[in-house]
């Protein structure tokens, strides 16, 4: 039986909602990325079994994730006439997803052309206790007596944005496996499908001509439920060196043990996910269910199997933005997983390390010294990110932009997230597996991109982008020096806690890196780089250098400026670039960051002034601001935005094209937003090195906001009513940990349960 409050669903049919569901409906289990599509759609239903690891590049295309063969087809043919919601009549159609355990659900009832009616059920998953097993459950049952060809296998009409990328090799059948071979066009990445099926009724099996389609042909009963399981295993060789064995002995080995248990184990694993993740919230339950969402996207996308992948910004719904990692991952989505499952935050942090060789390259390409990470990164750490990467909507010609060359707050975002995880978890080892060196190639970088100018006696950081990228190669953008500063800092931090607690490996790190001069230069720009302040009279920052001086106009009076709604209001002629409208929180986002460095009235007047003026043309903008609201107090502003990040993959409402560009797919820097906006901004939860603080703000409907959290390896479980604070430190760890609640510090072990009014 599934809970209502963990289902998300449509009960018709909708053509104009096939794009969209496939990204709202969508699996995904780290791995492989499914799309919420039904089974008998083919490329022109936008399916995608989307590998991320996997990455091809077809000669003067964009390099982006394979979508492979798609093992999950299947389509009914009764008496002849092929059943499919695209064409046939339907009586009765549904389909939604069980968040809780993460598994897709289908019913249509077809009619056919002569009258017959038949009834068709699916449900499938993504394993997430062996990610390279899907498995679906199928039935059906004919209101009349029927001859129903069951068609299945992989079909390779395949969605590709800038494919195709995958060469078949062969189809073959071992011990009624199906197994199909493919290689990637660019480097010849072998990949092995296998589809093992078992069926309660007898039926006659045919191929067809290209053999990668079954066919099975059954005189169905009327009112018979004829099941059928399918299972399909997916291995590549970056996963292993054999990996046809592979596909065949993981097909054959859970044929055996048969959907139901596969299914049990998939479920308690989820189980075990919501028991360390779930928010809940009392007294608005369509909230609730959005954040569940939010959180479930984040839980399925995640890569629990391994260190060397990160997540897309477009999670795994599709081959947008190339399949890429942006600093979405880690200024949006690692907070989530450092609060409830550090091992995932740990996995991502690595990926940058493994990466590093790739933000080296990019660094010197530039003339620079250090790491410069991609703006768009991809297996290697090369970045994917083009100099020309919006099409201009008028003549269709590429636009040169600046994302690439100039957003270096990426290698700040970098070293934020390593600080973030080692913040809240006390994990000095991953510093010692690859954080420091990452650490402190960043800060190399800063040092040679910054300019001393002797006549300010400071450093200055020019022609960058920030976060707000309608306005490119700017000078001293607040955000991105005060991450830069930030850098360093833990730059100096984390060669202080080398030398005390590990002189050995920081000695060799340093002859390694050779970073002995840059020991005093970090130290040096430190002291001296230029960091924007608030104005004495009016509290702004400004955004950076001669912001002030841009046309000041109204959202509504740029937008009436607006030729076509795709337009990209950025790059070299966008109609913002000349005004102070900004895309996304840029201020604010680092007022949020470091919110204990300025006053509330500092907040307060730049929230509000940049709130006026900003578009939110990306979904990384709303819950910035709502965090932010939440944390002045600004309370039902900070439910506004909290809404509309939450709802974002569920309403559908961010922009699908740029330019001619389609950026459409899911949207888990949003997701994690979402979150955020809960714990940080609502609940008013602040992570230091040393303590938690709590400082709530709660909606007026929430009557209850509860949920865990795991600081040092120890568990919190935190409750906030209107009126009080209850915290429960949940296992045996005799550790005290200093908690401030509104103000007041209190320690907290292991068994103890506090509760405090306010
Ligand atoms: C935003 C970037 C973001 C990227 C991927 C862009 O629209 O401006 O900040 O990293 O999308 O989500």
């Amino acid at each position: 039986m599934r809970k209502i409050s963990w289902i998300i669903k449509d009960e018709n049919f909708d053509k104009s909602r096939i794009e969209f569901n496939g990204n709202k409906y969508m699996l995904g289990n780290g791995y492989i990325g499914y799309r919420g599509t039904m089974e008998e759609y083919s490329k022109e239903g936008l399916t995608a079994c989307v590998l991320p690891s996997v990455y091809d590049k077809v000669e003067g295309k964009w390099r982006e994730p394979v979508n492979l063969p798609n093992g999950f087809f299947l389509k009914l043919y009764c008496d002849g006439e092929p059943l499919s919601v695209l064409s046939s009549k339907i009586e009765q159609h549904e389909q939604g997803i069980d968040v809780r355990n993460a598994v897709h659900f289908r019913k249509t009832i077809f009619q056919t052309k002569t009258g017959k009616k038949v009834q068709l059920l699916i449900e499938r998953f993504l394993s997430s206790d062996n990610v390279h097993i899907m498995c679906m459950k199928c039935s059906f049952i004919c209101k009349e007596d029927s001859k129903i060809i069951i068609q299945i296998g992989f079909d390779d009409n395949i969605w590709d944005l800038n494919g195709p990328h995958l060469r078949k090799v062969k189809v073959d059948k071992k011990d009624e496996i199906l197994i199909l071979e493919t290689v990637t066009k660019e480097l010849g990445v072998n990949i092995f499908e296998g589809e093992a099926i078992k069926c309660d009724f007898q039926f006659i099996e045919y191929t067809d001509e290209a053999n990668t389609l079954r066919e099975l042909e059954v005189n169905a009963k009327a009112g018979k439920e004829y099941e059928l399981t399918r299972y399909i295993s997916i291995y590549s060789s970056k996963d292993c060196y054999n990996p046809e064995e592979k596909v065949i002995k993981t097909c054959s080995d859970v044929l055996k043990d048969g959907y139901d248990k596969l299914y049990e184990i998939h479920s308690q694993i989820w189980n075990n996910k919501w028991e360390a993740s779930d928010v809940k919230l009392t007294g608005d339950d369509e909230a609730q269910l959005a954040l569940r969402y939010s959180i479930y996207q984040l839980l399925s996308i995640a890569p629990t199997h391994s260190d060397k992948v990160s997540i897309p910004a477009r999670g795994l719904s599709g081959q947008v933005y190339k399949g890429a990692v942006f600093w979405d991952t880690e200024m949006f989505m690692l907070p989530f997983f450092n609060a409830t499952n550090p091992k995932i935050a740990r996995n991502l942090l690595m990926y940058r390390y493994y990466t590093l060789d790739g933000a080296r390259r990019k660094a010197s390409e530039y003339g620079y010294r250090g790491a410069f990470y991609a703006w768009e990164s991809q297996d290697t750490g090369d970045d994917a990110c083009t100099l020309f990467n919006v099409a201009d909507v008028f003549t269709g010609r590429p636009m040169r932009t600046y994302f690439r060359d100039k957003q270096i707050h990426i290698s700040a975002d970098v070293v934020y997230g390593i600080w973030e995880y080692y913040k809240h978890t006390g994990d000095f080892s991953i510093f010692i597996d690859g954080g420091a060196e990452v650490i402190l190639e960043c800060a190399r970088f800063f040092y040679s991109y910054a300019y001393y100018k002797p006549e300010k006696r400071r450093y200055e950081l020019l022609d960058v982008t920030g976060p707000d990228e309608y306005h490119e190669r700017v000078g001293n953008n607040a955000f991105t020096n005060v991450m830069v500063k930030h850098t360093l800092e833990i730059a100096i931090s984390v060669l202080e806690l080398l030398s005390n607690k590990k002189k050995e490996f920081f000695d060799k790190l340093i002859i390694k890196l050779n970073y002995f001069k840059d020991i005093e230069n970090i130290k040096n720009m430190n002291e001296a780089l230029y960091i924007p302040k608030p104005d004495a009279e009016t509290d702004l920052i400004e955004q950076f250098d001669g912001y002030f001086k841009l046309e000041d106009l109204s959202l509504d009076k740029l937008k009436s400026r607006m030729l076509n709604k795709n337009e990209y209001l950025g790059g070299g002629n966008g109609i913002a670039t000349t005004t102070r409208i900004l895309k996304q929180a840029d201020v604010v986002t680092m007022l949020n960051l470091f919110k204990d460095n300025y006053s509330s009235e500092v907040k307060k007047a730049n929230w509000e002034y940049y709130e006026k003026r900003t578009e939110h043309g990306s979904t990384l903008s709303a819950c910035m601001y709502g965090m932010l609201a939440a944390n002045l107090e600004k309370t039902q502003c900070a439910y506004n935005y909290f809404i509309k990040t939450a709802f974002v993959d569920l309403n559908g409402n961010a922009k699908q094209y740029v330019g001619n560009l389609y950026i459409g797919g899911t949207h888990p820097a949003a997701n994690g937003g979402a979150w955020m906006d809960v714990v940080y901004g609502f609940s008013g939860i602040t992570i230091d090195e040393n303590k938690i603080s709590i400082n709530p703000h709660l909606p007026l409907k929430w009557q209850e906001v509860n949920f865990k959290l795991v600081y040092k390896g120890i568990k919190f479980n935190i409750k906030i009513t209107k009126n009080t604070i209850i915290i429960d430190c949940v296992g045996k760890e005799p550790k005290k940990i200093l908690v401030n609640i509104k103000n007041e510090d209190v320690y907290i072990k292991a068994g103890d349960t506090i509760e405090v009014s306010y």
